[in-house]
């Protein structure tokens, strides 16, 4: 064993790809029994870092050890046989074979004496970790029709049932409800007193300085510091992260709204969620947040208004008329869009380039007689990678080179080009770093300048606060009230959300 409990050591890691030096001679030290979060802007390393560790990539230079052994995996399925088990930020799994096939797949337990697989086992050594980790899906459930949490939960008790030493987690809450997270956090401290050691990467600052004792720091590919967890505070963990002092988290507060509504829904209420009765109005060139609880039915208001979910009743006027929104297609041709929270999930063509990505929603824009017109294309989504700061050698590189940040960021920009009246835009922030918050903030205040409208949901109460005129608040379904956001308190909002439940 060496000093200190190292499970884990990292040295000199470079690696390139074409056009991108992603790992600049990186490094990472990780000690048994304790929590390792990896911070750094989109497109840092952070995730190529963990995919040289597990031989998904081929480091170009570096060494690693485990235990004091170097190490050099050639695929995952090694690195897990070595105890070393990631989850990653976007989840592989067979979605069309059921949960036991995803944990035990190219590991079945066999009938004594016999080369079938055992069923039986297979299903009891799934509930017993299940159960270990107080999980509680069936282990025969088909992956595809469970929602992103349980399937991530499956992947941790996947890397739980090889016993593994180190567990990398990669943005493991992003998709996760408030009591899902503490669930998770559970599971990560009973691993920390197994004297495992966790890698945990994430964008979400309280988090990481809830559940952390380390905290490695990486910028461009290098190294930049590791702290105590303890020492740090969410400023100097910016400061560290951009390379410079970030004063503002927000843009200067802008109010452009016009007396003029441009959207008025009344009384809308879903056929097959808790939506009921949301009335309210919206105003050319405002900002509009709502915020409320998981669950709250937030998410399914933006769906309702924008045709993706089946409403019950409700009407929706738009510049005083009425328009039906019954499918999205419909809503899209009345100028609507919306970016959803599962952008990652939904909005990418993976082998399509960034370019192509980008103009895909809006291509009759480009189209000059019968064709398309590159140069503005090209223009189009350059203006787009210069605002938002993605992080590409290119705009013909495949987007699913990108890092997960950088992807969501192309989704964003595709949505923005097609210039809606009306954007609904659904946790517009998850997954992006500090320093691209600032930029999409801004970016959603120039089209409030152009005279375009926003909604936008979000789980954090700063950034609702921050941009947003106006806020709506949601609980169990309903509208529980709505503020002034220059002046209210967190309290108050929480008060509100708490009406209903
Ligand atoms: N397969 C690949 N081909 C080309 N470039 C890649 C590939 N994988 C990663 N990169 C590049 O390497 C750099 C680092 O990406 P990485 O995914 O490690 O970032 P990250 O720190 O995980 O960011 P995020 O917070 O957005 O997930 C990026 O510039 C990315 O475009
Ligand atoms: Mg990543």
């Amino acid at each position: 064993m060496e000093e200190n409990n190292v499970l884990l050591r990292m040295e000199d890691i470079s690696k390139s790809f074409p056009g991108v030096k992603a790992l600049d001679h990186a490094q990472l030290t990780l000690r048994a029994g304790t929590v390792h979060a990896l911070m750094g802007e989109n497109g840092a390393g952070k995730s190529t870092l963990m995919k040289c560790l597990f031989g998904i990539y081929s480091k170009d230079e570096g060494h690693i050890f485990l235990e004091g052994q170097e190490i050099n995996f050639k695929s995952s399925r090694e690195a897990l046989d070595h105890g070393v088990a990631m989850v990653h930020q976007e989840l592989n799994q067979a979605l069309k074979r059921n949960v036991m096939d995803n944990i035990w797949l190219g590991r079945y337990p066999k009938m004594k004496g016999l080369p079938f697989v055992s069923e039986k086992q297979m299903y009891a050594d799934t509930m017993r970790v299940f159960e270990e980790l107080d999980v509680h899906v069936d282990p025969k459930m088909v992956m595809s029709k469970m929602p992103v949490s349980q399937r991530q939960m499956v992947e941790i008790a996947k890397a739980v049932s090889f016993n593994s030493k180190v567990i990398v987690l990669d943005e493991p809450t992003s998709s996760l409800t408030e009591q899902e997270v503490e669930h998770l956090f559970r599971i990560i401290n009973m691993l920390r007193d197994r004297g495992c050691g966790i890698i945990y990467i994430s964008h979400k600052m309280d988090e990481i300085l809830r559940i952390s004792d380390e905290v490695t720091i990486m910028r461009d590919g290098q190294y930049i510091a590791t702290r105590d967890a303890r020492d740090l505070t969410k400023a100097e963990i910016i400061r560290l992260m951009v390379g410079r002092e970030m004063t503002n988290q927000f843009p200067p507060k802008l109010d452009v709204a016009s007396d003029e509504d441009i959207l008025k829904v009344e009384n809308l209420s879903a056929q097959y969620s808790i939506l009921t009765d949301v009335s309210f109005s919206l105003k050319k060139g405002e900002i509009l947040g709502v915020a409320g609880l998981d669950g709250s039915g937030r998410t399914e208001l933006l769906e309702n208004i924008f045709g993706a979910a089946t409403r019950r009743g409700g009407k929706i006027f738009k510049d005083g008329a009425q328009v039906a929104n019954k499918s999205p297609k419909e809503a899209i041709a009345n100028g609507f869009a919306l970016v959803t929270e599962e952008r990652r999930a939904t909005g990418i063509f993976g082998i399509l380039t960034i370019r192509e990505n980008t103009v895909i929603s809006s291509l009759k824009s480009y189209l000059r007689g019968i064709f398309l017109n590159n140069a503005a294309m090209s223009e189009a989504t350059d203006r787009m990678i210069q605002a938002m700061s993605i992080k590409t050698p290119s705009q013909k590189t495949k987007i699913q080179s990108l890092s997960g940040g950088n992807q969501q960021k192309v989704i964003f920009g595709r949505w923005i080009l097609t210039s809606p009246d009306i954007l609904l835009l659904d946790e517009p922030t998850r997954g992006i770093d500090v320093g691209a918050k600032y930029e999409i903030y801004e970016l959603i205040q120039d089209l409030a300048k152009q005279g375009k409208s926003v909604i936008m949901v979000s789980s954090e109460m700063p950034e609702l606060l921050g941009v947003c005129n106006r806020i709506l608040v949601m609980s169990g379904g309903r509208l529980a009230g709505e503020v002034d956001a220059d002046h209210t308190s967190q309290e108050e909002i929480m008060t509100l959300a708490a009406k209903y439940v």
